[in-house]
């Protein structure tokens, strides 16, 4: 695992777009894994300024996302469908017809998932995949638990996430208590994985990424066993380590 500090999350994100950018030059038509939630839209909105400078070309990237509310419908302005558009999408040349977020209005959720799953194996898995990290550790909507799940599945989020997105909603009520996740398996199917993460309330999750032993009990700790992961953190969520 290589890790990268950085002095803030500017900079964390700056260092990131440089990544993403570098794999989309490399293959105009490679498949982006990406993720929502506040710490990737510094990330998205440098990738958009290299998009505008004529740096790089989304017009063959293909894309999936990690997670969804469940339910919820795409033009809810919490769904992570509405938050890719606002912050990525509909800002570059990308063919919306391209991009795949896990559908919350799905009805029969067994048969979504394996068609989701089977969609990440028909692209041939992502050639970078983003993640965020979850305060207990969690990455894409997969939860501390005693077991965690191969492949994309429906999750009850649990307590703290609940709370901790609840930031997001008018109220703590409002929140989905499910949501759709790739699976641990479905996100090492990625041939890089980016982590990032920035600010002190990251920065025990980040600890235990670097320091604890392999537990479902923080499901980040198992991208250690992948060939090929970068975490790029500032110094606040390094803190701990
Ligand atoms: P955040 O969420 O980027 O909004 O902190 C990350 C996560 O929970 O995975």
């Amino acid at each position: 695992m290589k890790i990268i500090v950085t002095k803030n999350y500017d900079e964390m994100s700056k260092v990131a777009a440089d990544l993403m950018a570098e794999v989309i030059k490399n293959d105009p038509a490679c498949v982006l894994g990406l993720a929502t939630g506040d710490t990737p839209i510094g990330m998205y909105n440098e990738l958009v300024a290299k998009y505008e400078a004529g740096e790089i070309d989304f017009a063959a990237v293909r894309s999936v996302n990690l997670d969804e509310y469940y339910p919820i419908t795409p033009d809810n302005d919490q769904s992570y469908r509405y938050f890719m558009d606002k912050h990525l999408f509909d800002r570059v040349n990308i063919d919306k017809a391209n991009t795949s977020v896990p559908d919350g209005t799905a009805k029969d959720v067994s048969k979504f998932c394996r068609e989701y799953e089977a969609k990440i194996d028909e692209l041939g898995g992502t050639d970078v995949q983003v993640l965020g990290i979850g305060r207990n550790g969690h990455i894409g909507f997969n939860e501390p638990d005693a077991e965690l799940e191969r492949f994309t599945h429906l999750v009850e989020l649990t307590t703290d996430t609940i709370e901790a997105n609840s930031r997001f909603f008018a109220s703590e009520a409002d929140v989905p208590k499910h949501a759709l996740t790739m699976g641990i398996h479905s996100v090492f199917k990625a041939r890089k994985i980016l982590l990032l993460a920035s600010g002190k309330g990251k920065a025990a999750a980040i600890r235990a990424l670097v320091k604890s032993n392999i537990t479902t009990a923080c499901p980040a700790t198992l991208l250690c066993l992948h060939p090929d992961v970068t975490v790029i953190c500032d110094e606040d969520a390094y803190s701990l380590v």
